[in-house]
């Protein structure tokens, strides 16, 4: 194949970043992290003084957002209204508030043709595939990629790694709230290759990975 799909879903703190950034490098993959763009459509619209519920303030909201892609060596990132999203994104208001404002059909819909079009778009900047992970990749975003994963992690281990980071997020919460919402849910994709990372360290998850990538070819 000249082009290759990997979608990688997991729940937060899974280890999904580490490992799409690992396997971007390794075989020259656009790496998309679909996280920053709810994350960065959350702050937006928080900043507006849109509330995280269905109706005309929301759509207004949305309908003022401008999206566009920047891309640095392999990450390409999302650029709304010429702004390219920073640290601010992971802040603790930004954590509390995003699976909020993901549940919502609408924002979902928002950004639905966006994570689509990056296909092209790393095809036109040459790159072998693109790497994107998220929650709903394999099951909604790319059900026809050639390679659809689901990492998993105990719930003790995503918290020490969390930790580790010296930041505060209630990973459990985005869990259940995102596995339980009505639209595009986080679920193993079917057909999905299961990653259980729990006693892994992200040396040998990417080996492991790197196998599965080598074999979709
Ligand atoms: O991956 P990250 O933890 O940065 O994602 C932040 C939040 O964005 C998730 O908790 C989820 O609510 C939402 N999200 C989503 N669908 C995706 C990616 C992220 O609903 N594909």
């Amino acid at each position: 194949k000249d082009f290759i799909i990997v979608a990688i879903d997991g729940g937060a703190a899974a280890g999904k970043s580490s490992t799409s950034r690992a396997l971007s490098s390794r075989f020259n993959l656009m790496h998309v992290d679909t996280g920053s763009f709810y994350r960065a459509t959350t702050l937006k619209l928080l900043e507006a003084g849109v509330p995280a519920q269905a109706g005309e303030a929301l759509v207004t909201g949305l309908a003022g957002l401008q999206l566009d892609t920047k891309t640095e060596g392999n990450q390409a990132s999302i650029v709304i209204n010429g702004w390219t999203p920073d640290a601010a994104i992971r802040s603790e208001q930004v954590n509390a508030n995003v699976s909020h404002y993901a549940a919502i059909p609408e924002v979902r819909k928002f950004l639905f043709d966006y994570q689509r079009s990056q296909a092209e778009i790393a095809k036109e900047r040459g790159f072998a595939g693109l790497v994107m992970e998220g929650r709903d990749i394999g099951s909604i975003i790319f059900p026809e990629a050639d390679l659809r994963l689901y990492l998993y992690a105990d719930p003790a281990k995503r918290a020490a790694r969390r930790a580790a980071e010296g930041l505060t997020d209630s990973i459990e919460q985005r869990d259940k709230m995102d596995s339980s919402r009505k639209s595009a849910p986080l679920q193993v994709p079917e057909g999905a290759t299961l990653v259980d990372s729990s006693e892994l360290n992200l040396e040998q998850v990417v080996e492991h990975v790197s196998e599965l990538v080598s074999a979709a070819y």
